[in-house]
């Protein structure tokens, strides 16, 4: 059996939707249910719902062969695991965003305070730049930073781009391109070479069709 780690929310919706057309028999595999475990009909696969900040860990200590993972969280939580497939949807940008008429100024500022879902992303990026910053981690709704005086900046995803302009702000810098990835344990890779390389050609065809 083959285990794989889910994220809930938008990409695992997403990952679920090019399962069900890569492999037979995953009518359990329903993003409306609350249930956490799920398994094909034959019981060759098992996926484990779990927060997309936790699939590295399930798949690095090697409770799930297989995770299906954005890069912002990989890049994020430092993850070492091996990157087999990019899969090509949840695209976005993780950026810096902040209001336009600091577009010329803020890197020259001699000190920038910084709201961000991804405190290790944003300190990265602030490193390799001659500049002395705040991290001020949140949880969500990041935009509001700068809105109310909380942060200078913002480090976070853009998608459609609607939550910056919405919120009158603008890109300022783009730190990487974000999708979706297939990372695999190394042991797993090893000991169970065959049924994965088998469903990654599986997806893989999936998506070439699409
Ligand atoms: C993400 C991200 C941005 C927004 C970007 O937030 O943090 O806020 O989506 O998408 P857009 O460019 O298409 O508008 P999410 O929806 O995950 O909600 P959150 O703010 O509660 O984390």
């Amino acid at each position: 059996m083959i285990t794989i780690a889910l994220p809930t929310g938008r990409l695992g919706n997403q990952a679920m939707e090019i399962l069900k057309q890569a492999v037979e028999g995953l009518e359990e595999l329903e993003p409306s249910s609350r249930k956490l475990i799920f398994h094909s009909r034959d019981s060759s696969l098992r996926f484990l719902l779990v927060k997309p900040s936790d699939v590295p860990t399930y798949t690095e200590h090697g409770v799930a062969d297989i995770g299906i993972v954005g890069k912002d969280t990989l890049l994020e939580e430092g993850s070492q695991l091996y990157e087999m497939m990019d899969l090509g949807f949840g695209k976005c940008r993780m950026v810096v965003a902040g209001f336009p008429n600091k577009k010329d100024s803020w890197v020259t500022q001699s000190y920038t305070r910084v709201a961000t879902k991804y405190p290790n992303i944003a300190k990265n990026y602030f490193s390799g730049l001659d500049e002395t910053i705040e991290i001020i981690k949140l949880n969500g709704s990041v935009e509001l930073g700068p809105l109310v005086g909380l942060s200078d900046v913002i480090v976070d995803i853009v998608e459609s781009g609607r939550t910056l302009r919405d919120n009158g702000l603008v890109v300022l810098d783009e730190i990487c391109r974000i999708s979706a990835r297939l990372v695999v344990n190394r042991v797993s890779l090893k000991t169970k070479n065959e049924p994965i390389t088998q469903l990654i050609n599986s997806i893989e065809k999936i998506l070439e069709e699409k």
